[in-house]
């Protein structure tokens, strides 16, 4: 874990922060996002790596795991306001330990970029609807274990964004039988990004009806995975 970290308390949580200003799960020592860019990070592995701005359209559906901080989501919309898509972006994050609304502003306080989209992530996240309605976007976050929460999820994603802590540290998100309800709920054609680039992850998406790419990491890691739901029957996940 970093330095100059300083436990908060957020409701259910035990936080530290390094001394970038980023938050450290102490449960799982790791932090929510790169110490080297958080938001640079978002854009090379989860934007870059769904190949977004270019596939968006109205209603376009990124669905993540690890909902966190909401640095994706609030990422993710700028990119859809600037693109000019017309009508909305829907976002779906799945979270077990929602963070409260003073460790979320904290953590998003270097990102003056994203300052604009700050406030109804706020605010959502202050009201405990964990919902945010926009001209340009439908966002919720659906709070629980994900293991149990998205096997009953009727949606289905455009994209998803893998995020759920380093696998060797939280093998829960990361399960085979998740990956697999991963792929169950994408569009036929639609993609994953995430920085593992772990044999384990790497075998279960591919099982789970994934064509699986390595790409180059970010920030000194050496590899990210990508990939996009295949076409043909007969994958583990039901892609057709
Ligand atoms: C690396 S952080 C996510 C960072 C986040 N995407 C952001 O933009 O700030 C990982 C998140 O996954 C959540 N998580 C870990 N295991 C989970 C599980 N089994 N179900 C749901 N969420 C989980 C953690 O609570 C944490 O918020």
């Amino acid at each position: 874990m970093g330095q100059g970290q300083s436990a908060t308390g957020s409701a259910g949580h035990r936080l530290g922060w390094t001394e970038e200003g980023v938050p450290v799960s102490l449960l799982h020592e790791d932090p929510y996002f790169s110490r080297s860019g958080g938001l640079q990070e978002t854009t090379h592995v989860f934007l870059d790596g769904n190949d977004l701005p270019a596939r968006f359209r109205p209603g376009f559906h990124i669905a993540e795991i690890g909902f966190g901080t909401g640095l994706n989501l609030l990422a993710a919309w700028a990119l859809f306001r600037t693109a000019g898509i017309p009508g909305r972006l829907r976002y779906t994050g799945f979270e077990a330990a929602p963070l409260g609304a003073a460790d979320i502003a904290r953590a998003l306080a270097p990102f003056p970029a994203l300052a604009p989209y700050l406030p109804p992530l706020l605010a959502a996240a202050e009201g405990g609807s964990w919902r945010i309605e926009a001209p340009d976007l439908e966002a919720r976050v659906i709070p629980g274990d994900v293991r149990d929460t998205l096997p009953r999820w009727q949606g289905k994603a455009d994209a998803w964004f893998l995020d759920g802590f380093a696998p060797a540290r939280n093998p829960d998100a990361w399960e085979p039988a998740l990956m697999a309800e991963v792929a169950r709920h994408t569009v036929p054609g639609g993609s994953f990004a995430t920085y593992s680039a772990a044999g384990a992850v790497r075998r279960a998406l591919g099982a789970a009806g994934f064509a699986v790419a390595r790409a180059p990491g970010f920030a000194g890691k050496r590899h990210m995975s990508r990939g996009a739901l295949r076409l043909c029957a007969g994958a583990a996940g039901g892609a057709v």
